[in-house]
């Protein structure tokens, strides 16, 4: 047996145990190993009957990614082999049973259903999460799943990618029975009262294949929405209705097509380059491997606004003790009613429960004062952007902190450096640069000074995947990474609009380029007063924004900014507006949505690069990470700097 694959036998059962540490991921050797397993059982009188099953922490988790990429490259075959190992497991003579813990993910699920069952311990999950990767499943996922659990699960669990937990699964008939105890004596158990029963395979059931037109439907208008531009969600439906139009064969030529289509689509690369990046941003290499990471047991944050509550909320989801200070009892209040208020949405939604949200709520300290925050291992300072205001603050947070407390700020714009001189300790001081709202996105650009240290940056770095975020490094410069590139994104914006494209036509070709919003609904959306505030602040040439908020046009907040929002939420063009562009426009000419997409996007990559040369930005997957998460650049574009990449190369 090879090192990957294990087999022993117990009970008359043959046992197959995957041992690929970390994840048992599907890498070269595992099908091989499984197959030969299974041949081998098939002529051995000691085995009855078989239960596959993953050593260590769970199931097997996926498909060894990076093979993917090797196929595409054509360093490796495209057929994977795996399509074969499970028919060869449907095909065994002896009931094969598959014992799930963990996740049986991918390539793992559909393994599990080529067996004759699956049990599985409470705590697991199983899903078909290719669609995040931009592919399909490619082994039989979009034929045997629908079978096994019906076509509406199938498809929403192909389409939208969503792991379900165990109890869903014994529901929709995927997992025939929920084990309590140990897991290996359950599926033995289990295969000993199948070994009598002929093993029905699961390629064969058909029972569960009805008519289903409206759910296809109904997942493909989902899909338009959900997964707006994205080839692979509606790749997945058409293979599961393939499940329900064509034999079982046939379908699996279908489901292959499509696979390959998605597999060598630019979608599915660039989705493959996001998600390795979201791991890659992780790694600091200039940081000595034994840098200390500090344990951050509690917290305090400054400012309860918009900003200031969500980043609290993070420290208390994350189950650490957080004050929040303000300066008023009505700033306060209104801050504490905001994180009420969102952590109720969530109990609604079914998201936790109500203990949960109780235990978060009594992990808040809101105050007035700077009591206890001499025992805070950090303090995040999130009031008004404006330098005075920040050094004040931060002069404040020098007498009051510990020495080895991290000092951050979630400065947007500012230079840390200048911060960090009002205290006595510029070392223990960096960014942390959260995305609203705060408490869901997931991005956090972490701005080193000049003198932050070596610890203080590990820590954050920790901190940040212990609140479950991404966090980036980044250096210091205005606008960091991402308001930098912003900045002049937003200038060619406004440059389009003075040549005589209008604001809407600007916003709709980004939009349909696949940003989660135009530029001017973005800037509504974020206040244009902000953006009015640092221009003055840094004396920049005045723009149209500028004379909008002169207008007391401050965006959505003011019912009025690009557009009208008469509903409070949904911009219209409004003839005020246009009048007022007529007005200060330079030129009036017709522009396409070629040549906006080519220049704000182009004004991205090329202020990207620069922060590159400048080593503000480490990589050129930093920025990718940062557009991606923080600022809705299209995931399956890969980011700025990928989509650059491939747009000069193609
Ligand atoms: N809003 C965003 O989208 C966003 C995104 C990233 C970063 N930021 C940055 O986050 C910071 C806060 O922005 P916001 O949008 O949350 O502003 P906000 O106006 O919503 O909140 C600021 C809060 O700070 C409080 N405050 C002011 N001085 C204080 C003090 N001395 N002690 C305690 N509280 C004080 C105010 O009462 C107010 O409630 C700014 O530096 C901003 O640039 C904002």
């Amino acid at each position: 047996m090879s090192e990957l694959v294990k087999f022993s036998r117990q009970d008359g059962v043959g046992v197959i145990t995957v041992d690929n540490p970390p994840v048992n991921a599907l890498s070269p050797g595992v099908p091989e190993g499984i197959l030969a397993a299974v041949q081998n059982a098939q002529s051995d009188g000691a085995v009855d009957a078989l239960v596959l099953i993953g050593a260590g922490r769970t199931f097997i988790a996926g498909a060894d990614i990076k093979e993917f990429g090797k196929i595409t490259s054509g360093e490796r075959s495209a057929a994977l082999g795996l399509a074969e190992v499970i028919l060869a497991i449907e095909d065994s003579a002896k009931p094969v049973v598959c014992a799930i813990h963990g996740t049986a993910l991918g390539g793992g699920l559909e393994v599990a259903m080529g067996a004759h069952y699956r049990v599985a311990v409470a705590s697991a999950q199983v899903g078909q999460p290719e669609v995040k990767l931009g592919i399909i499943p490619g082994a039989g996922g979009t034929q045997r799943l629908p079978r096994l659990a019906g076509v509406a699960r199938a498809v929403e669990m192909c389409a939208f990618g969503e792991p379900i937990k165990a109890s869903a699964a014994l529901e929709s008939g995927i997992v025939d029975r929920i084990v309590e105890g140990d897991l290996l004596t359950g599926a033995i158990a289990f295969a000993r009262e199948v070994i009598q029963r002929k093993p029905h395979k699961p390629r064969d059931r058909n029972e569960k294949l009805g008519d289903a037109a409206n759910i296809f439907a109904a997942a493909r208008e989902q899909a338009r929405k959900t997964k707006r531009g994205m080839m692979a969600p509606q790749a997945a439906i058409d293979a599961v209705e393939a499940a329900t139009t064509l034999p079982f064969e046939a379908g699996i030529k279908r489901e292959a097509e499509l696979f390959r289509e998605c597999l060598f689509s630019d979608q599915s690369k660039a989705m493959i380059h996001a998600f390795f990046g979201e791991r890659e941003v992780a790694k600091i290499p200039w940081l000595p491997k034994d840098t200390p990471v500090k344990e951050i047991r509690k917290a305090a944050v400054i400012g309860a606004g918009t900003m200031g509550g969500g980043i609290a909320m993070n420290y208390a989801n994350a189950g650490i003790p957080v004050i929040l200070k303000e300066t008023t009892q009505e700033a306060l209040d209104r801050g504490i009613a905001t994180i009420t208020k969102n952590y109720a949405n969530s109990v609604k939604k079914g998201r936790f429960t109500q203990s949960v949200m109780d235990q978060r709520m009594g992990l808040l300290r809101p105050q007035l004062t700077y009591d206890g925050f001499e025992e805070a291992d950090i303090i995040a300072e999130a009031v008004f952007e404006g330098m005075a205001l920040k050094k004040e603050v931060f002069g404040e947070i020098d007498r009051v902190a510990k020495p080895d407390a991290i000092l951050a700020t979630n400065t947007s714009t500012l230079n840390i450096d200048e911060i960090a001189s009002t205290t006595s300790r510029p070392q223990m001081v960096i960014g942390h640069h959260y995305f609203s709202p705060a408490n869901v996105m997931r991005l956090i650009e972490i701005v080193r000074g000049k003198e932050t240290s070596a610890e203080v940056i590990a820590t954050s770095m920790a901190l940040a995947k212990k609140l479950n975020k991404i966090g980036v490094l980044v250096g210091n410069c205005r606008g960091f990474v991402g308001n930098r590139m912003l900045h002049v994104y937003l200038r060619e914006s406004e440059s389009l609009v003075e040549e005589g494209a209008s604001p809407a036509a600007v916003d709709r070709a980004l939009y349909d380029f696949g940003m989660a919003m135009g530029p001017f609904a973005m800037s509504d959306l974020a206040g244009l007063d902000v953006g009015w505030r640092i221009r003055k602040e840094h004396k920049y040439p005045p723009t149209i924004a500028d004379a909008l908020c002169e207008m007391g046009r401050y965006g959505q907040k003011t019912g009025a900014g690009w557009y009208r929002y008469q509903d409070g939420r949904t911009p219209t063009p409004d003839p005020e507006v246009d009048a007022l562009i007529e007005k200060l426009r330079k030129q009036r000419r017709i522009i396409t949505d070629e040549e906006i997409v080519e220049r704000t996007i182009g004004a991205l990559i090329q202020e990207g690069a620069k922060t590159l040369d400048e080593g503000i930005a480490m990589r050129a997957v930093d920025i990718d990470i940062i557009y991606i998460h923080g600022y809705g650049f299209p995931v399956y574009r890969g980011g700025p700097m990928w989509y650059g990449k491939a747009t000069i190369q193609s």
